[in-house]
């Protein structure tokens, strides 16, 4: 077993945490969020979503974010962008990275973006066409690779089928979405025992949200298969619309913590992030969802 020794943290908590949210979240608690992470080290921080806002509202005022964050040098600044209308979006307030978002079944496809998976596919060809004269670098996700709301058992097959047309047609990374949280020990090493025989672990990413409470030891499988990009939101914020009761990603602390505890940089401080998702969990009235933070804040 050879663990890496450095991972790329992915913080998507000002998207995916803040995306379902009811209630309506100042554009100054976006920003001092953002600027916090920043703060705290984070070097990709996913900070909004060119969405309909219709159908997303919390992330209406991505380009508000955008505009007004302050940019570190070396920091990507990186948005969802589900057609070519989010790109052109992405583009115009100088985003430095955008992610595309397929799905490994087909009832979650129609309900997340109003399509089917081939369908998709068309509309993300032309979002990397764009980018591609823009160079712009995309990042695919592909959503629901240990189960689905509505299909349940998802096969590692159809992960595999969808990740390889995300490469084909340009991303330079696909991360593996645990949508709903359901993942294990188990059946993440069933899934990498089939993407790692087609896909080098330098180009997968994982994002596990934590509703069963396995994040954690998913990562670890990931990891102990050499995939050194983890996703994860400060706070463990989130959930994601389109899955009823699916619970927020893995708290970035409680990532933060395990990889200093395994000798993995991150290049994170823990103390800055800790006060980061403290502030936001504050902001929105909620309990810290990070068990490390909770732990530290209460003087353990
Ligand atoms: P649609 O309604 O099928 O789109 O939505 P349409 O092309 O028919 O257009 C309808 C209207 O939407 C038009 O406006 C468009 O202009 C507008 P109207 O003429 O009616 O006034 N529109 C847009 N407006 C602004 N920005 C855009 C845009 N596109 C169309 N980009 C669409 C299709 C994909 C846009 C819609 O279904 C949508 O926005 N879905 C968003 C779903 C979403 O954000 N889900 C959460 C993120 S994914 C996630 O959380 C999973 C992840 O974390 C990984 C994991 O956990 O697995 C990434
Ligand atoms: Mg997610």
């Amino acid at each position: 077993m050879s663990l890496p020794a450095a991972v790329k943290m992915v913080e998507v908590g000002p998207r995916d945490g803040l995306q379902s949210e009811s209630q309506t979240i100042p554009l100054a608690a976006k920003l001092r969020l953002i600027d916090d992470l920043t703060h705290a080290g984070h070097s990709y921080i996913e900070a909004g979503s060119f969405v309909n806002p219709k159908w997303v509202p919390q992330m209406a005022d991505s380009e508000q974010v955008f505009n007004c964050i302050k940019r570190r040098p070396g920091v990507r600044y990186c948005a969802l962008t589900p057609n070519l209308q989010g790109f052109e979006r992405a583009l115009a307030v100088g985003a430095d990275e955008v992610a595309i978002f397929a799905v490994a079944s087909e009832t979650f496809s129609h309900k997340n973006i109003n399509c089917s998976i081939e369908e998709s596919l068309v509309r993300f060809r032309q979002v990397m066409a764009a980018a591609e004269r823009h160079n712009i670098p995309v990042r695919g996700y592909v959503s629901c690779v240990l189960g689905c709301p509505y299909e349940g058992d998802i096969s590692p097959q159809n992960v595999a089928e969808v990740s390889a047309q995300l490469f084909e047609m340009g991303c330079y990374e696909v991360s593996l979405g645990d949508t709903i949280g359901v993942g294990n020990a188990g059946s993440m090493q069933r899934l990498l025992n089939v993407l790692l025989t087609r896909f080098d672990p330098n180009q997968l990413a994982v994002h596990c949200h934590d509703t069963y409470g396995q994040a954690l030891s998913n990562i670890l499988i990931a990891l102990q298969h050499g995939i050194h990009t983890i996703d994860a939101s400060v706070a463990g914020l989130g959930g994601c619309p389109y899955a009823p009761g699916a619970s927020g990603n893995v708290a970035t602390e409680d990532v933060v913590y395990m990889l200093d505890g395994m000798g993995i940089a991150t290049g994170i401080d823990l103390n800055l992030l800790t006060a980061a998702g403290s502030r936001i969990s504050a902001t929105l009235g909620r309990s810290n969802s990070s068990a490390v933070a909770r732990a530290r804040l209460a003087g353990q």
